[in-house]
């Protein structure tokens, strides 16, 4: 069985002061019944991690760099999250493809080195509002999945992330039919590729416009195994009720 998790992005958002929504949520969530997984800005992975001490939720980076160390002033590679207490990190995400131009193969390095420095890797794939509807949705995540996930993968280092882009941070979110088509495709394109024994266990994450008011219906989908949250994981208030609505799905 597919543990779910679910998954907070809080992108460029946070400092210091957040850990208080990080000891809220333990408070809340002592003893998940799913994983709990939250993802600050590079700045606050330490802090977080220390914050968090033998507590059930799991520590992300956004990003890494596909070296694992060199001369690319700003960058910060899967071990230096690792050792900064990073469990996971999420590669290509629709706002580094657009922000930094990243390519399949550019997320396809940064993974293989993350899957490398032993962190579970959350690769993102999601069309964009024309390709919607030009109805060639399933062909780019065909053609994302093809190209982003490493050989390496496995169930217990890939997870794989759907966020359709006109769904992030929109309040515009696919209907429960669009979700399931395209995780039913995800995973059926990962059991082809993998074989049955490792594509089944690969979870699978819904992403934009996620909020304690769309989870339950969300979750109720097939082969949704999650989700990953942007602005509704900022709070703990908000956060909460998603991770309680994942726990009774
Ligand atoms: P929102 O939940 O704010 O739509 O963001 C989704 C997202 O991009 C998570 O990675």
């Amino acid at each position: 069985m597919r543990k779910k998790l679910a998954a907070g992005n809080w992108k460029m958002n946070g400092t210091l002061g957040s850990m208080i929504e990080i000891d809220a949520l333990m408070e809340k969530h002592p003893d998940p019944k799913c994983d709990v997984l939250i993802c600050p800005p590079a700045t606050l992975v330490a802090a977080m991690a220390a914050t968090i001490g033998d507590g059930a939720i799991k520590t992300g980076g956004q990003d890494c760099h596909a070296q694992t160390s060199g001369a690319h002033t700003g960058d910060i590679s899967a071990q230096m999250l690792a050792d900064a207490g990073a469990s996971y990190v999420i590669v290509g995400h629709s706002e580094r493809r657009q922000d930094h131009n990243e390519s399949d193969s550019d997320i396809r390095h940064k993974a293989e080195s993350a899957i490398s420095a032993g962190l579970v890797t959350v690769v993102c794939c999601g069309e964009t509002d024309a390709e919607r509807e030009a109805n060639s949705t399933l062909e780019i995540i065909s053609g994302q999945l093809a190209a982003s996930i490493p050989d390496t993968a496995t169930g217990e280092n890939l997870v794989v992330a759907y966020e359709p882009i006109w769904a992030i941070g929109t309040g515009k979110v696919p209907t429960l039919e669009q979700i399931g088509e395209v995780h039913d495709f995800i995973r059926a394109k990962l059991e082809k590729r993998f074989g049955q024994d490792v594509g089944c266990c690969v979870r699978l994450l819904y992403g934009g416009s996620v909020k304690p008011s769309n989870a339950d219906e969300i979750f109720a989908v097939s082969n949704v195994d999650g989700a990953l949250v942007g602005g509704a994981s900022l709070k703990a208030a908000d956060f909460s009720g998603i991770i309680t609505a994942l726990e009774n799905s």
